[in-house]
């Protein structure tokens, strides 16, 4: 099978590329809107993208009439949100936040969330999540226009909470114990569980 990206409908290009970059990793997106009023959505086309600084990006896609989501709309204002970390014990609330509520309708609230106060930005954290990333807003970079275009958001990481009952002997975070989740194709979900190792070549770093 060859795919011309220009050839076929743009979801079933979608469909096709959340089918095969998988599992990815879930960032669960707290914001504000000027207001104040609390926001949560979770979002799979996620990653770190560097330590010196700590930077994450994650990609509010346009909705399918082309409007903006309330996540990018709230960051474009208050350029600040959490990155909270989804264990699998947080599936079904992580997954009923990403429902389409009405602009400044509180999903910590839809979803019986407690929202926990950040230290350095005005989005706060999901107290029941085990690690929190407080980040500021490095840049906003739009690729395509339209339905299902990005709005790809470059964070930095300011202050990281790392529940201590998730960390191993030597201090790291322990898998079995974060627990995390991934996400697949259509509605598919990955438990991280199953593991193995591979030495580097050349020796550890
Ligand atoms: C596990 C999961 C991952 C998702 N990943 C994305 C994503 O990467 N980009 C995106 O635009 N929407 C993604 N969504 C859909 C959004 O969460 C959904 O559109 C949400 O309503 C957006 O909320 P907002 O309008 O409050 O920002 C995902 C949904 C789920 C359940």
């Amino acid at each position: 099978m060859r795919i011309d990206p220009t050839a076929i409908p743009v979801r079933d290009m979608y469909r096709m590329l959340i089918g095969v970059i998988t599992p990815r990793p879930i960032a669960w997106v707290s914001t504000v809107s000027p207001r104040g009023i609390p926001n949560l959505a979770p979002f799979s086309f996620f990653n770190g993208v560097a330590a010196n600084p700590p930077t994450v990006v994650f990609s509010p896609v346009n909705r399918r009439d082309g409007s903006k989501k309330d996540t990018i709309l709230n960051i474009e204002q208050t350029p600040e949100f959490v990155v909270n970390v989804v264990s699998y014990d947080l599936a079904r609330p992580m997954n009923d936040s990403s429902a389409e509520l009405p602009y400044e309708e509180s999903e910590f609230d839809a979803c019986g969330l407690t929202p926990l106060p950040s230290e350095k930005v005005k989005p706060p954290r999901v107290k029941e999540a085990k690690v929190h990333m407080e980040c500021v807003l490095h840049q906003i970079v739009n690729v395509g226009e339209g339905p299902l275009a990005a709005n790809l958001v470059i964070g930095r990481i300011v202050l990281m909470h790392v529940d201590e009952a998730v960390l191993g002997a030597d201090g790291l975070p322990d898998p079995f114990k974060l627990d995390t989740i991934g996400r697949m194709g259509g509605e598919g979900y990955a438990r991280t569980r199953e593991l193995f190792e591979l030495p580097r070549p050349g020796g550890k770093r």
